[in-house]
């Protein structure tokens, strides 16, 4: 509307006017913060939610701005049984690009995830996945070989990350997470003291509260007001006796991990889990990531093939669409990836649409509202015209949009009045 105005009249005010017309439009438009698709120059200029990222991998170079946040499904659709939801996860999430040796000089271990688990938990993710081990008599989080960790594998004792999910149960409180242990402590109830420890223990889900035949867990509601909202899976089987900690595969199916499991049209159980289609078991976890992690293919392998092997793998859990999708570096993708994955699941899950966006309030079952452009828009489109090279380098100026704003519309319309 504004631009056809100034395109009306443009041939009649002289080139300076034009060229600081230009300046004022720019201002104008870069006042608001980039959708996702827009070109980049820096996440600052994105929407909240939206990081500014290339795919080279995929063969776009072209700086956009991408999700990294899913929507928050108990908002969208409240109230259902906690395996109605699709939860964001993260493999290895404690294995940060960013993490220093804890001693010596190295620490070889390959890395999965980019930012704390803080940021993973304000982005969204509800599912950890955390590898623990007896180490420097204590319990600590360690990426290791043969079950025993190492000066070169350590990256941090395993408290320090529970308080930051204890930080974050405490200051969401109708938030959920789920942990999943890779478990090789030994010690005498190792795990039992260190989850003591953190203050972590009573947001406990119980282990006899869990269904134990397929049946619904009880509603998100309840294990809200329950004050039930860290429910914890380990990887060793008599954990169950001595810490009471659940056995990870008599409640959840879990497909192949590594390159295995990213074979395009083929969804497997791992050796662990029983079949994908076991419906006396009421959760089913999808992984999708490969053998050594790879930053640069993490975009990639995040987008298209991670949302066709949701498809894949809900088949073979016999129609279940995934309550957990665990990824490497989570916010990498091209054109929606992980959070696009995890709404689809949740659409289906919750409302028996394609994407959770699509659910109508109080509507029957598979009533959706689809809009005529479905989000997001692909991201090998071209560069959308609107935002010029002007406005999108302008960073800094995100910072001060009322400001931009009243200077933009008063140039503009000084201009305009002449
Ligand atoms: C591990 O690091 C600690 C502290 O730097 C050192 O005392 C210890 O000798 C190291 N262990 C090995 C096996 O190198
Ligand atoms: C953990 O805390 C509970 C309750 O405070 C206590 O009964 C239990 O003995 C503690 N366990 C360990 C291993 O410290
Ligand atoms: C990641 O994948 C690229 C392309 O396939 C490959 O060249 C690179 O070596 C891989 N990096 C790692 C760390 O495996």
């Amino acid at each position: 509307m504004y631009l056809s105005v100034l395109q009306r009249r443009d041939f009649s005010i002289p080139n300076l006017q034009i060229q600081v017309l230009l300046i004022a439009v720019s201002l104008f438009s870069c006042s608001f913060a980039l959708k996702i698709g827009e070109t980049c120059s820096s996440n600052s200029v994105c929407n909240s939610g939206l990081t500014c990222q290339t795919c080279p991998a995929n063969g776009n170079t072209r700086p956009r701005c991408a999700r990294i946040q899913p929507m928050n499904p108990t908002s969208k659709v409240k109230g259902l049984a906690f395996n109605k939801y699709s939860w964001l996860t993260t493999h290895n999430s404690y294995s940060l690009a960013g993490a220093k040796p804890a001693f010596g000089s190295i620490l070889l271990s390959p890395r999965n995830q980019e930012d704390s688990v803080t940021d993973q938990l304000k982005n969204g993710v509800r599912g950890l996945m955390l590898d623990m081990y007896d180490f420097n008599n204590d319990i600590w989080l360690c990426h290791s070989t043969g079950g025993k960790c190492f000066n070169f594998t350590a990256f941090q004792p395993a408290i320090n990350v529970l308080k930051e999910v204890q930080s974050f149960l405490e200051a969401n409180p109708s938030e959920i997470v789920t942990i999943f242990i890779e478990d090789y402590v030994t010690s005498t109830q190792g795990l039992s003291k260190v989850f003591n420890a953190s203050g972590l223990n009573k947001y406990r889900f119980p282990l006899s509260s869990i269904p134990k035949s397929g049946e619904d867990w009880p509603t998100v509601d309840d294990m809200v007001k329950n004050n039930q909202r860290l429910v914890v899976f380990t990887s060793k089987k008599d954990k169950e006796a001595s810490d009471g900690i659940a056995y990870q595969w008599k409640y959840v199916v879990e497909s192949q991990y590594g390159d295995e499991g990213m074979v395009a049209g083929s969804c497997t159980n791992r050796a662990e889990s029983p079949a994908l289609n076991t419906k006396t078991i009421s959760l089913v976890l999808q992984n999708y990531f490969p053998t050594n992690p790879n930053l640069t293919e993490a975009c990639m392998d995040n987008s298209a093939p991670l949302t066709k092997m949701l498809n894949t793998c809900s088949e073979a859990a016999g129609k279940r669409w995934p309550n957990f999708i665990a990824v490497d570096f989570y916010q990498r993708n091209d054109g929606g990836g992980a959070p696009e994955a995890i709404d689809e699941a949740n659409g289906h899950l919750t409302c028996g649409c394609d994407n959770i966006a699509y659910c109508k309030e109080n509507a029957k079952f598979g009533t959706c509202d689809v809009p005529s452009i479905a989000p997001p828009p692909p991201a090998a489109a071209e560069a959308t015209p609107e935002p010029s090279q002007t406005s999108t380098n302008v960073g800094y100026m995100d910072r001060r949009p009322v400001l931009q704003w009243l200077f933009g519309t008063v140039l503009a319309s000084t201009l305009l009045l002449r």
